[in-house]
């Protein structure tokens, strides 16, 4: 599936503008510069294929990208970040909970949480919304080259009292580094 490389669809502002829903779909939340759009490049061996940037609040669209003839990658928007017009952010944070709540073929949604940080409220307002649309979802670990292995372990242990909170959240969870390509070989295959 991954030996494709995966190419950019379009980018869609509105939920008319969103491809036939007649794949298999994935798609990447988390906080805005928790490391999206760099796993979506890891995942497919390419280094911009999202874009990615040290700028929070990058992708502003929800961006499709097709893997194989059968599969979509979804790179969403990042949320908790207020850095720029109030308008804009309230437009594109209802966009985005319009489609984790309401895509038919959304199968799993990854939520991407800093290995660094562990998961903020912001966070469980979307594991809670994915709980109410009953979209599974998977917590995955992000930038864990970042943190030493004790201080991983903690961020871990709370990731984990957290999820048990939701229904909708699949048990296990996932630890990554794009930079490292930890973890990348178990969230292809989930995929
Ligand atoms: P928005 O589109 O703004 O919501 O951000 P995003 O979640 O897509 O984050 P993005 O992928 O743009 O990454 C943000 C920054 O984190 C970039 O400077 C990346 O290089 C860096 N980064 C992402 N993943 C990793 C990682 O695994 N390790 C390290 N060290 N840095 C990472
Ligand atoms: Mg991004």
């Amino acid at each position: 599936l991954f030996a494709t490389g995966g190419e950019f669809l379009k980018g869609v502002v509105a939920m008319s503008g969103m491809p036939p829903a007649d794949r298999v779909e994935v798609c990447f939340a988390g906080r805005s510069n928790v490391g999206k759009s760099t796993l979506i490049n890891a995942l497919t061996g390419r280094k911009a294929l999202a874009r990615a940037s040290n700028t929070p609040g990058r992708t502003q669209e929800i961006n499709f990208f097709t893997l194989a003839d059968s599969h979509y990658l979804v790179d969403l928007p990042g949320y908790g970040f207020a850095n720029a017009p109030v308008k804009e952010v309230a437009k594109w944070q209802a966009l985005l909970k319009a489609y984790l709540a309401g895509r038919p073929s959304l199968r799993r949604a990854f939520v991407l949480i800093d290995a660094r940080h562990g998961p903020k409220d912001v966070d469980e307002e979307i594991m809670s919304l994915l709980d109410a649309s009953a979209v599974t979802f998977q917590a995955v670990l992000t930038k864990a080259d970042k943190v030493k292995e004790a201080e991983r372990e903690k961020v871990l242990d709370r990731t984990r009292a957290t999820l048990a909170k939701h229904p909708a959240a699949f048990p296990e969870l996932i630890v990554t580094s794009s930079e490292k390509g930890w973890g990348i070989p178990t969230l292809r295959s989930v995929i």
